[in-house]
């Protein structure tokens, strides 16, 4: 397995990258400020951008595992290569995701903890209404990582 930088030539990703985040105004918003990593296993398998919010804290803005490779470990282990990355660059790490029972228990298991909440963040910010699966989303929930310093 071996995780790369990707400094150029970010949008040939986009496939993916909608998976996690299906706007592509929204992801143009962050994509270029941010640092963005790509692991593979031989193919790509999974994708993720992380920016810069404040002087110790930092924000992954979108993760990816493609489709047929979700539940093998491939996303947690970028979040722990991520994590380790950027232990001396900040405090915290946080991450937004709706309200999901697909995203939340996963974020949860690689260390992070609920935050707070944006009240209608889906509504104020999608030009249509977004759903995972049948639930629509409407809140954005934040959880952080805190590192132990
Ligand atoms: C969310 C996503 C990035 C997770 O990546 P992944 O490679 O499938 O996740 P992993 O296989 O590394 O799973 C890591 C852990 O999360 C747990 N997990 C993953 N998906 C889960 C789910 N749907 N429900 C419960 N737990 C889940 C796994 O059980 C595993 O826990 P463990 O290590 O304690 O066994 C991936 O499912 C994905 O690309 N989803 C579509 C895009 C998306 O929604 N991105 C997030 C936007 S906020």
């Amino acid at each position: 397995m071996q995780i790369h930088p990707i400094l150029n030539h970010k949008k040939r990703f986009l496939d993916l990258l909608l998976l996690a985040d299906e706007q592509e105004s929204m992801i143009d918003k962050y994509l270029e400020r941010g640092d963005m990593f790509a692991l593979y296993d031989g193919d790509l398998k999974s994708i993720c951008v992380i920016t810069q919010e404040s002087a110790d804290l930092y924000e992954i803005k979108n993760i990816a595992t493609v489709e047929k490779y979700q539940g093998k470990g491939y996303g947690k282990s970028l979040i722990q290569y991520i994590l380790e990355y950027y232990k001396n660059k900040c405090t915290t790490i946080q991450v937004g995701t709706g309200e999901s029972d697909l995203t939340i228990p996963f974020y949860e298991s690689c260390g992070f903890r609920y935050s707070h909440r944006i009240a209608n963040f889906f509504i104020d910010n999608y030009d249509h209404p977004i759903f995972d699966r049948d639930k629509q989303l409407i809140d954005m929930i934040y959880l952080k990582y805190y590192y132990k310093k």
